[in-house]
């Protein structure tokens, strides 16, 4: 990549898991109107969906973390979080009796706070609604400091065939730093006992830009993770954003890598993991060609949505748990952010919705482009030049011109195709169709390569 280049480019954007972004959302979807656009998808496609579960606990805090989570070490919380989940989701199958699970992920916090026992209750209690065992397919966020043999007994028990592990990075220097211990022989016993056990797919989250990151400590990690051979890495860009999440404070003490210094560290991991037979998907992720996302890259059935990339064989997710956004393919509805909001929230459901929108036609087509650009790096665009006004869809054409003079993009007969040199910049390729974020001069994202 040109140093000149990231430098232009390089500025606050949205990640695009959804569109709109969230803080663009309108708040205008309430109970009715979210039932009635599940109906119609339902209607129109067939009753099929997957199912987001926030598990919000984790016993300790690491200082980076910008997910929303509960620190706590009370177990005994458990239970009734669990009861919460088994009465919003009996509320979705009592309207929509047939409703099928092809896609189960559960993410936190930490999903493996929760007991073994515990673990197989939550499991057992949506076996019944899965669909048949080649459709369906399941994921858990696995922290390796909290997850012990016993929870992946209980994953493979229940058809569980793919984990993700919170990593990070190896360094001990880096690992003090962030509040997060969890040495290389701790993770690699976990991945080969998953092994073992029928575990087929595993993904690594890694961070690069973390405090004092330098890049033989990105070289070291990078090659352990090789060594332990998942099918997946995530690596992502450190989002530093302390005015939403205060703990990222504690690290503004240290040295934390930016710009043009940032970038170099992913362009190091980047370099190994292609070296090694990994190729790139989308803006931070490696997959061995045999994963499954890779598959659905070649198929073109992949998405994008919070979670990161998917297998998208339905349109609808249904988020169970605080904070969890569901997405109906023509609104988003958020959960409550709050535990104590959202439990109450199951016995009310006129107060479970603390965040919303509802997409427009205009929207739903830049949503689609945008999601085709971030998953396969090209698109068909005349559809929306079509249904856009001339005024926009002029400063679209001219804008992509200029993305296409530096040599980001080719345009063919009405495709949007995006050159290798390009592929860092997606985000802000994205943007050309973004609407929301024309006037906007808030600092509300984090940047962009
Ligand atoms: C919910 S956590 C994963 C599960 C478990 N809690 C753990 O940490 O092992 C999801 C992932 O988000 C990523 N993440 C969290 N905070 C981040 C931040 N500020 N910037 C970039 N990635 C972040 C980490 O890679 C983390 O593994
Ligand atoms: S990174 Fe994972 S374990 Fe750490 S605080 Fe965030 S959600 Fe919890």
């Amino acid at each position: 990549m040109k140093k000149e280049l990231f430098e232009k480019y390089n500025k606050r954007l949205p990640r695009y898991t959804s569109y709109p972004s969230y803080p663009f959302w309108s708040n205008d979807v309430d109970q009715s109107s979210w039932l009635m656009h599940l109906q119609q998808v339902f209607e129109n496609h067939n009753t099929n969906c997957n199912v987001y579960i926030h598990i919000p606990y984790c016993e300790k805090l690491c200082f980076y973390c910008g997910c929303s989570r509960t620190i706590t070490r009370n177990h005994r919380i458990e239970e009734e979080y669990l009861k919460t989940l088994f009465t919003h989701w009996d509320w979705y199958v009592q309207k929509f009796p047939d409703l099928k699970i092809n896609g189960l992920y559960l993410g936190g916090g930490t999903p493996t706070f929760l007991s073994p026992h515990n673990m197989g209750i939550l499991l057992q209690y949506f076996e019944k609604n899965f669909s048949e065992a080649d459709e369906f397919r399941a994921t858990i966020e696995v922290d390796p400091r909290v997850t012990t043999f016993d929870h992946l007994q209980v994953f493979v028990d229940h058809g569980v065939k793919r984990i993700s592990l919170g990593i990070q990075d190896f360094s001990p220097d880096v690992q003090k730093k962030i509040n997060r211990i969890q040495s290389f022989e701790l993770v690699q016993n976990l991945v080969s006992e998953a092994r073992k056990k029928g575990i087929t797919e595993i993904n690594c989250d890694l961070i690069y830009g973390l405090p004092d990151q330098n890049l033989i400590g990105v070289q070291e990690t990078v090659e352990k993770v090789i060594a332990l051979s998942p099918e997946n890495i995530s690596f992502y860009s450190y989002a530093h954003t302390p005015s939403k999440s205060k703990n990222q404070k504690a690290l503004e003490k240290y040295h934390l890598p930016q710009n043009w210094e940032k970038r170099i560290l992913f362009e190091k991991g980047k370099e190994l993991f292609l070296k090694n037979g990994y190729l790139a998907l989308g803006l931070d992720h490696f997959v061995k060609e045999g994963s499954s996302l890779y598959h659905a890259y070649k198929n073109r059935t992949l998405t994008r949505n919070f979670m990161g990339y998917d297998i998208g064989s339905t349109k609808v997710t249904i988020g169970l748990g605080a904070s969890a956004i569901s997405n109906s393919g023509l609104s988003f509805i958020q959960n409550p952010k709050d535990v104590p909001d959202y439990l109450n929230a199951t016995m009310n459901p006129q107060l479970m919705i603390t965040h919303s929108h509802t997409l427009n036609i205009l929207e739903q087509k830049i949503n689609e482009i945008i999601q085709d650009i971030m998953c396969y790096g090209r698109s068909e665009i005349t559809s929306l030049l079509k249904i856009s006004s001339q005024e926009v869809g002029q400063d679209i054409l001219s804008q992509l011109n200029k993305l296409a003079d530096v040599g980001f993009i080719k345009m063919i007969s009405g495709i949007l195709e995006v050159t290798h040199q390009g592929m860092p910049f997606l985000r802000n390729i994205c943007e050309v169709f973004d609407y929301h974020m024309k006037n906007n001069t808030q600092k509300l994202f984090s940047q962009s390569v």
